[in-house]
C-alpha cells in the first residue's frame, strides 16, 4: 500500500501545477452527477488515471468524472474511488480546494475500505492518510517532499459549525440542530469546499460539519465512495464520529451504485450525540 501512498504525492504536486496554470474554462462535458466539467476536472482525472495504471497492485479505479470502474490490473488487490478536484468551482474564486481517494479491498463498500487520504491544495500543499489502527498523519510539502507534521485526534467537543445544503430547504429539527449550536456559541465555517471545511475542523479540535438531505435531495449531495466514506474513516481515526440521519455509521455504507450519494454528519463526539438527538435516533 505504500506505493499507493508515494503516488498519491505524486499526483498532489502534478495536480497543483495544473491547478495553476490550466484554463479555467468548462469542458463539453458533465459529469454522472449531472455536474459541468471543468477542464481541471478533467485533467486531475486523466493524472490519477495515469499515475494510477502504473501500479499493478491496483486492480480497478472509479473517479468522480468517470461513469463507472475502470478495470486496471486483473491481478490487483485495491480499487481506488477518487474524487480528483472537490470544490473545482471554487478555483475561479482563488479558495482552497482538493482531491480525495478511498482505497477498497473487495467489493465497494464501507467495511472494506482499508485507509483513505486527501490532498489539500491551498495556500500550501497539505496531504492527510489514514489507515487502520492509526492516527491520521499530516503531511506537508516543503521544497518538493512531504513532510510529517502532526497525527490528527479530535477534541471530544470542537468549536466549529459547517453546515451545508440550502438552508431554505433544511428539515426544522436539522435547522433546530444548527441553530442549537450556534447559540451555544459555535463559529460558522463554511467555504463550500467539504476538504478543506473538514480539513480545517479535524486540525482546530473539532465540530460539526452536516450535508443533510432534504425534501428536494433526500440522499443530500455528497457522493458515498469517494467523498463520504474516506472522510467517515479519517473522522473515526482521528477519535470522533461520523454517521448519516438514521444515526448509521457511515462506514456501514453498502452503495448501490458508484455515484450514489448519501446526508452525512462528520464530527467530534458531543457535536454527533447532539445529532442523534435533534434526529430523534439516539
Ligand atoms: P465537487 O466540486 O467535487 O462537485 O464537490 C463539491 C462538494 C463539496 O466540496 C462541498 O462541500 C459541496 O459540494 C458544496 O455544496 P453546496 O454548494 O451545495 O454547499
Ligand atoms: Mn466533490
Ligand atoms: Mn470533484
Amino acid at each position: 500500500m505504500q506505493s499507493i501512498f508515494t503516488t498519491i504525492k505524486t499526483i498532489a504536486f502534478e495536480i497543483e501545477k495544473a491547478i495553476k496554470t490550466t484554463d479555467l474554462s468548462y469542458s463539453t462535458n458533465a459529469n454522472s452527477s449531472g455536474d459541468e466539467q471543468l477542464k481541471l476536472d478533467v485533467l486531475s482525472d486523466r493524472i490519477i488515471e495515469k499515475a494510477f495504471a502504473t501500479l499493478h497492485i491496483v486492480r480497478s479505479i472509479v473517479s468522480e468524472e468517470q461513469e463507472g470502474e475502470l478495470e486496471l490490473h486483473t491481478s490487483g488487490s485495491y480499487t481506488i474511488c477518487y474524487d480528483p478536484l472537490d470544490g473545482s468551482s471554487l478555483v475561479d474564486v482563488n479558495l482552497s480546494v482538493g482531491s480525495i481517494f478511498g482505497i477498497y479491498e473487495g467489493p465497494l463498500e464501507a467495511s472494506n475500505l482499508v485507509a483513505s487520504a486527501y490532498v489539500v491544495y491551498g495556500p500550501r500543499l497539505e496531504l492527510v492518510i489514514a489507515q487502520k489502527d492509526k492516527k491520521p498523519i499530516l503531511y506537508r510539502a516543503v521544497d518538493g517532499f512531504f513532510e510529517e507534521i502532526q497525527t490528527i485526534k479530535l477534541n471530544e467537543k470542537g468549536k466549529l459549525n459547517a453546515p451545508g445544503g440550502t438552508q431554505k430547504e433544511w428539515y426544522p429539527h436539522h435547522k433546530a440542530l444548527i441553530e442549537n449550536l450556534f447559540e451555544q456559541g459555535y463559529r460558522l465555517r463554511y467555504s463550500g469546499g467539504m476538504v478543506p471545511d473538514l480539513h480545517q475542523i479535524l486540525l482546530k479540535g473539532g465540530g460539526l460539519f452536516s450535508y443533510p438531505g432534504s425534501v428536494e435531495k433526500p440522499q443530500g449531495k455528497l457522493r458515498q465512495l469517494f467523498e463520504v466514506i474516506p472522510f467517515a474513516f479519517i473522522y473515526e481515526q482521528a477519535g470522533g464520529q461520523a454517521i448519516d440521519d438514521k444515526g448509521k455509521r457511515l462506514m456501514e455504507l453498502t452503495p448501490a451504485f458508484p455515484h450514489d450519494t448519501a446526508p452525512c454528519f462528520f464530527g467530534s463526539n458531543f457535536e454527533i450525540e447532539a445529532t442523534k438527538v435533534a434526529y430523534g435516533v439516539s
